[in-house]
């Protein structure tokens, strides 16, 4: 089965977009050329599964951003929503955490960048996320997407480690115990 690993920029107060989907605050933010890891983050990965959210916000991006597979869930999209152009690097597909990581994985999937507030809640909750790196912008948003959510138990997380950058940027890794 295919591990959901996580990587995502939130306020301090714990938001990934504001309700209108903007995330001016957080693209915007000058992080003088500091490198938080992303290329790192990709490289690790198989492959992107993404909430049909995140995705309605990036879709229209050219030349289109990600290197590798990208797989939407959702229950309203079909493959035929897709734009030609990147018809064959988005698959959308529909099913629960459970399913797409068993069919991902029966591809060769081994490690998938789990991304989107809904969807990576839905992952915590199946316990399919692995790690999560968190990269806190130093900015109170007040209100807007929340990237946790109500859970059926308490999680449990290691953490890993914790960087400071110049930027104000502070970024934490942790592991999902089990
Ligand atoms: N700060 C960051 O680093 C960052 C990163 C990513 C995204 N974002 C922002 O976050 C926002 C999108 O997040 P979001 O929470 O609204 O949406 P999301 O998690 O990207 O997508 C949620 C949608 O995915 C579909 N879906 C299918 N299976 C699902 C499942 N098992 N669990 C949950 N959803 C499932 C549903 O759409 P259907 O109705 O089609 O089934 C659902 O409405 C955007 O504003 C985006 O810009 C920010």
């Amino acid at each position: 089965m295919t591990t959901g690993h996580v990587f995502i920029g939130t306020s301090l107060d714990g938001f990934i977009a504001r309700k209108n989907d903007d995330i001016a605050w957080l693209t915007d933010y000058p992080t003088r050329g500091e490198d938080h890891g992303f290329n790192a983050h990709m490289a690790r990965v198989d492959g992107v599964i993404m909430g049909r959210g995140t995705y309605e916000t990036i879709k229209d991006m050219r030349p289109w951003y990600y290197s590798k597979p990208v797989v939407v869930l959702s229950r309203s999209l079909t493959q035929a929503d897709i734009p030609g152009e990147i018809a064959d690097k988005v698959e959308v597909m529909n099913g629960t955490p459970e399913d797409a990581t068993q069919r991902l994985g029966e591809r060769g999937w081994t490690a998938a960048y789990v991304d989107g507030g809904s969807v990576i809640q839905s992952f915590l909750r199946a316990g399919l996320i692995e790690d999560m790196v968190i990269s806190r912008i130093p900015v109170l948003i007040g209100d807007g997407i929340s990237l946790f959510g109500s859970l059926d138990a308490d999680l449990m997380l290691e953490h890993l480690d914790t960087k400071a950058f110049p930027s104000g940027l502070v970024q934490s890794l942790y592991r999902v115990k089990r």
